[in-house]
């Protein structure tokens, strides 16, 4: 695909559910910044082409160094984020380079995500507009009215959505900015501002491992699986 395929990993949160002195996103995993891990992924990928990334703005030195430290292959910007995930999905759509024809709009706190599922968002997004990575939900889902259960929707109907979400760069631009108009603040998804426009998401396999690391325990298990794989390249 001859495309200019701009990946936006958005740093720009301060972690609260985490609780550490450090937005989760620079955590040590296993040695090595969290957000290293996410960045090697789309650097090392052969169709994209360009990275903005969105950093809160306490910490722009701070990755300038670590994108600087480790080599990269591919031309990155890096630019500070909003008060909301929303917002810095806004600014690095604002910041996508010139001719940007889709974009990937991903959470650098899911270091595991893979070639593959980057090759699917990508084609589905260029084929529909936008696309985002689904996997089933293994506990069955409730709708709770104060302590108690109001209803269990069919739990086959619901799908957990992930990211990286890929949209033709004109499509996120309007959904964006529709979103604004309609007081819309605090979308946690990008998915769901096209939804809102009435226009079509294609949703392609994600993947169990692509886990957002939020807390303490998914943390724990990360370190583990990063572990574990490099156990399985020294044999
Ligand atoms: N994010 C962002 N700008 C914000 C808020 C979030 O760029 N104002 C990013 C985070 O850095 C993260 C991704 O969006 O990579 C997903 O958000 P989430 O997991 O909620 O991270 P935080 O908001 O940092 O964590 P918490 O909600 O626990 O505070
Ligand atoms: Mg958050």
């Amino acid at each position: 695909m001859n495309k200019k395929i701009t990946a936006i990993i958005l740093a720009g949160g301060t972690g609260e559910r985490m609780n550490k002195d450090i937005p989760k996103q620079f955590l040590k995993l296993a040695g090595k910044p969290l957000i290293l891990y996410t960045l090697e992924k789309f650097d090392k990928n052969f169709a994209v082409t360009d990275l903005v990334v969105v950093c809160h703005e306490d910490y722009l030195e701070h990755l300038e160094e670590i994108i600087e430290k480790n080599g990269r292959k591919k031309s990155y910007k890096v630019v500070s984020g909003g008060r909301t995930r929303q917002e810095s999905s806004f600014i690095g759509v604002k910041n996508c380079p010139p001719g940007t024809d889709l974009v990937l709009i991903h959470d650098a706190a899911r270091p595991f995500v893979d070639d593959r599922i980057i090759g699917d968002v990508i084609q589905a997004a260029d084929e529909a507009g936008a696309s985002g990575p689904v996997i089933e939900t293994g506990d069955t889902i409730i709708v709770q009215k104060g302590e108690y259960i109001d209803r269990i929707p069919d739990r086959n109907k619901l799908k957990r959505i992930q990211t990286p979400q890929g949209f033709r760069y004109d499509l996120i631009s309007r959904a964006h900015q529709q979103a604004i108009e309609n007081g819309i603040a605090e979308a946690s998804d990008d998915c769901g501002l096209v939804v809102a426009l009435g226009k079509d998401v294609k949703t392609i396999e994600g993947s169990a491992l692509n886990i957002k690391i939020t807390d303490e325990i998914s943390l724990y298990l990360a370190e583990k699986y990063i572990q574990l794989e490099e156990i399985a390249d020294e044999e």
